[in-house]
């Protein structure tokens, strides 16, 4: 498969996910150090849910990683739902990992960049490590459908592995992505090639302020960060 056109197909997108979901929990772990569930925890602390927040929605949710944070942090919320394209992920999240809060947890399967969510459905919107597998043009229709989606007084965050393009961190940012990932891969998981391509579509992301853009020019008040130096970057903010 080549060329973006290819690649950030939907449904390619899907297939790439459906093949890693038995293994996506562990490698990513180990192949983050831990960080991501740290970048997790922070993306939560940005999102800031309103005191009065119930009901939201957990975009691009995979295998649900991020819902004990956010309910540990906002024991009011009633209900997430969870948005992915591939239902691979979500089913095996929820008998595994999730049996406890699965009341509050509903389960959409959808394809967010032809989703009819409904307008102002929202207290918040969260969304970890979704960003990468879009476009630009992809980003800007999911701006759309933050701004359409909040309710006024709602808030969102958004937090992706990126490029930190500091001159002594990135050379070991690729060489973990372009060598030590496809080996380990390569040895533990028998050539398949799948979270290979996840980290092709890193590196293409650079980092989440392009995004941050696009939300601004939906009208929305946002606020960039760096984490660990830009190893990952986080867009949060809130529609007026
Ligand atoms: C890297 S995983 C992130 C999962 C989880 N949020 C986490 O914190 O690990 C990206 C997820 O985005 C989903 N995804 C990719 N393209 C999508 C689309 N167009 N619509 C909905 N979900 C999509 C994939 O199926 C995958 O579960």
């Amino acid at each position: 498969m080549s060329g973006e056109q290819n690649l950030y197909d939907p449904q390619y997108v899907k297939g790439v996910f459906d093949r890693c979901s038995d293994r996506y929990i562990a490698f990513s772990y180990a192949c983050s150090f831990g960080f991501t569930e740290r970048w997790r925890r922070q993306c939560v602390a940005a999102l800031a849910a309103p005191a009065d927040a119930r009901v939201g929605y957990d975009l691009m949710a995979g295998t649900g990683e991020v819902w004990p944070h956010l309910l540990a942090a906002n024991p009011e919320i009633e209900r997430i739902i969870a948005v992915d394209i591939s239902s691979g992920m979500h089913r095996r999240a929820l008998a595994r990992l999730h049996i406890m809060r699965a009341h509050r947890i509903e389960f959409v399967e959808d394809d967010i960049l032809a989703s009819e969510l409904p307008d102002e459905s929202a207290d918040f919107i969260v969304s970890t490590f979704g960003l990468k597998t879009f476009n630009a043009s992809q980003h800007r229709k999911l701006a759309s459908l933050v701004a359409r989606v909040l309710r006024p007084g709602g808030r969102f965050a958004f937090i992706e592995a990126s490029d930190p393009r500091v001159w002594w961190l990135r050379p070991l940012y690729l060489f973990h992505l372009k060598v030590v990932l496809p080996l380990i891969e390569c040895i533990l998981l028998r050539g398949a090639q799948d979270f290979s391509m996840i980290g092709n579509y890193s590196t293409a992301f650079g980092d989440a302020s392009a995004f941050g853009s696009m939300l601004e020019r939906e009208g929305l008040i946002v606020r960039f960060q760096k984490h660990f130096f830009g190893c990952a970057t986080s867009v949060s903010g809130a529609k007026s």
